[in-house]
């Protein structure tokens, strides 16, 4: 079975070759790394910090040596963090997949007549998945182009190529991503979940004289036989799928248990193999708003809604609700969210601009009964399914979410202010952290590396010293400090962030360097080095602020949850005239609560948008160290950021 894609893609290929991605000087890493972390902890755990940072660093010492081994490992391989990172972020990680790995994509709402009618709409989706498969399968995707800062260079496309043909199997201790050949015959088949039943719906028919593709009309008998077929309760299997919203170990060895029974290993094999599963749920009943179909998408609503009705593992899972509430949930680990908006808007843009095609391939008599999946359960079995529906529950009654559009001003009053609207953005979030927190944190915001060869992500860490000082301005200092000071800590702000961003997308982020440190040194037995074990490090590492841009140009928002207990999930989309924010929580957490972070976004966007408006004219003289978006197209590390000139690099 195929682990990790390593041949070059056969076929067409993109005629870009692109860089890998850089190993950052260590002593840049190093510097970049305190500077973070400063202001985010005591004084006497910063000087603690800084002494074992030193002595990491000093010539001849750990970090080095450890250098050393991640430039020989860069020199034979085409990414050298790729499969670190792959298993930190990912395998390695035992949560369960819904709401703490799993984003999703909310459609637009829409207005189903009957089921039949969503069953048209299911049909017309999956012939648009089909078709944007096979582009993917010929190589004929035009290449991304970076867009927004260092705008103009390609992209690497290699996340596309895992969209239809990965799996995420359950392990022990980890995971492992299966990734099947592309255009394989043995994925030429969907599976359909309805009623928490599984379907095989097969997309070509090996006829006796050959083979054929099922059209338009033939999937949407099939789907409506799979409707009949799941409402005989008589033929009824047990909810199989609320095994893999479990945690990952336990769902492991839920499958283990399974697997002794051939009936079950058979039932797992065909659905490891299919290209994506289709979800038909029932109206769930509640409230159709922006938040409450976020919520369904993410984690179902629980066993009692559709939360059964899922197949966590698989990376592309289409949900069409008989109450128009659509859209997909997402295994994360092949592919980052801006692939999966590339995917879902084409989708969008051929459900809406290619009428269906209602004509029919195969001949009603000649078109095979869907085959149900069939389990065998056990007392033991029975019992492993109750404690994953119970554990889901719990997540399901946990998540605090909810989805709000900014309407006052959009990404056009911020350029007008001549600052990039993604480190406007990110600044007011450290605002609206502060006032309802009254500190910053540790903050991840994912900045893509995609223009190196197989790049997937980095961190722009937004909590920079820059934005302690203004959210300060805004908050405990106000009544001191004039607009003028207030204004010019808002550009040291955005400028920081801006730096922090190009430094990130150009490779030379700490958190895939640090995270190679630590891994070559667990590979060579080395014990820990102290870098590593340091209050500082752990803290480095919890992201209570979360946040990504996912923007889209057509009406869907992305969502995610937090990935820590007491932290918040921040997915945002901005648009010319408005911002759209999904915000998630706990409510376990009592330093929490989405509402109100929303309530403190809200203010301090307003009045950063009052702090601009009184100030004259934009202060581009105040903003020596950022560049300006498209701009700058020089390579990696062609500006030094200006943290790196705080620390006299
Ligand atoms: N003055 C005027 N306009 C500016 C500006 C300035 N100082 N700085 C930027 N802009 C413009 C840009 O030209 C761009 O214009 P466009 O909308 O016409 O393209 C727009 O503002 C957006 O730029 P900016 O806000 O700076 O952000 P960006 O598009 O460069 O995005 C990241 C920054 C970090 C979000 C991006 O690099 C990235 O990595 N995205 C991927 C994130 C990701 O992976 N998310 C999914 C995770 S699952």
């Amino acid at each position: 079975m195929p682990i990790l894609e390593r041949e070059p893609p056969k076929g067409r290929r993109e005629s870009y070759v692109l860089p890998k991605v850089p190993v950052p000087p260590l002593k840049q890493t190093l510097d970049m790394y305190l500077s973070c972390m400063k202001h985010l902890v005591k004084e006497e755990q910063y000087q603690k910090t800084k002494a074992i940072v030193v002595k990491f660093g000093e010539p001849g010492g750990t970090g080095e040596l450890l250098q050393k081994k991640l430039l020989e490992r860069s020199d034979k391989t085409y990414n050298w963090v790729y499969d670190y990172w792959l298993e930190d972020m990912y395998l390695n990680q035992r949560l369960a997949l819904p709401v703490n790995s799993n984003p999703a994509m909310v459609f637009p709402k829409q207005n189903f007549k009957d089921r039949k009618d969503s069953l048209r709409f299911a049909a017309h989706l999956i012939t648009g998945v089909l078709e944007y498969k096979e582009r993917i399968d010929t190589r004929v995707l035009p290449v991304d182009f970076a867009r927004g800062q260092l705008a103009g260079t390609p992209l690497c496309m290699k996340q596309y190529y895992r969209l239809f043909n990965t799996y995420r199997l359950p392990g022990h201790k980890r995971d492992t991503l299966v990734i099947h050949k592309p255009g394989s015959t043995e994925q030429e088949h969907i599976i359909v979940a309805c009623k928490n039943q599984f379907f095989v719906l097969d997309l070509v028919l090996d006829l006796v004289v050959n083979k054929k593709k099922l059209k338009e009309m033939d999937i949407l008998t099939q789907l409506e036989k799979i409707v009949k077929m799941a409402e005989n309760s008589e033929e009824r299997q047990p909810p199989f799928g609320l095994l893999t919203s479990d945690g990952r170990t336990e769902w492991a060895q839920a499958r283990e248990v399974l697997i002794k029974d051939s009936v079950n290993r058979e039932s797992l094999a065909v659905v490891e193999k299919c290209l994506c599963v289709l979800c038909l749920d029932d109206p769930s009943g509640m409230e159709v708003g922006d938040t409450s179909r976020a919520l369904l998408m993410l984690h179902g609503g629980g066993h009692e809604k559709m939360g059964a009705n899922r197949w966590y593992d698989k990376p592309m899972q289409f949900i069409v609700g008989e109450d128009g509430v659509c859209g997909t949930v997402c295994e994360h680990s092949p592919f980052e969210g801006i692939v999966l908006v590339a995917c879902t808007e084409y989708l969008m843009k051929f459900m809406t601009g290619s009428p269906s095609k209602m004509g029919r391939a195969i001949s009603v008599s000649e078109l095979p009964t869907p085959a149900r999946l069939l389990w065998k359960t056990t007392p033991h079995i029975q019992s492993l399914l109750k404690a994953s529906a119970e554990r889901l529950q719990r997540l399901v009654r946990d998540l605090d979410m909810d989805v709000h559009k900014f309407e006052v001003y959009g990404k056009e009053f911020i350029k007008k202010q001549k600052m990039s609207p993604d480190a406007y953005i990110q600044v007011a979030l450290q605002l609206a952290f502060y006032r309802c927190n009254g500190r910053l944190v540790s903050t991840y915001e994912s900045a893509s590396i995609r223009r190196f060869h197989e790049g997937r992500v980095d961190n722009i860490r937004s909590a920079t010293s820059e934005a302690l000082a203004f959210v300060k301005a805004m908050t405990d200092e106000k009544a001191s400090l004039s607009d003028s000071e207030k204004m010019k800590r808002l550009w040291d702000a955005i400028n920081a962030q801006t730096n922090y961003t190009i430094t990130a997308i150009t490779g030379l982020g700490i958190d895939n360097h640090l995270l190679g440190l630590r891994e070559i040194a667990q590979e060579l037995k080395m014990e820990r080095p102290q870098i590593f074990t340091d209050e500082t490090y752990v803290a480095s590492n919890q992201f209570i602020l979360s946040t990504s841009q996912v923007p889209t140009t057509v009406e869907m928002f992305c969502c995610y949850g937090p990935v820590v207990p007491n932290g918040y999930g921040c997915c945002y989309n901005p648009q010319s005239d408005h911002l759209l924010f999904s915000v998630t929580s706990f409510h376990g957490s009592t330093e929490t609560c989405s509402a109100v972070f929303i309530k403190a976004l809200d203010e301090g966007l307003v009045e950063m948008r009052d702090l601009c408006r009184k100030s004259n004219k934009p202060q581009s003289s105040a903003a020596p160290a950022a560049s300006k978006a498209g701009e700058n197209n020089q390579g990696a590390g062609s500006k030094l950021p200006s943290i790196l000139q705080k620390t006299g690099k």
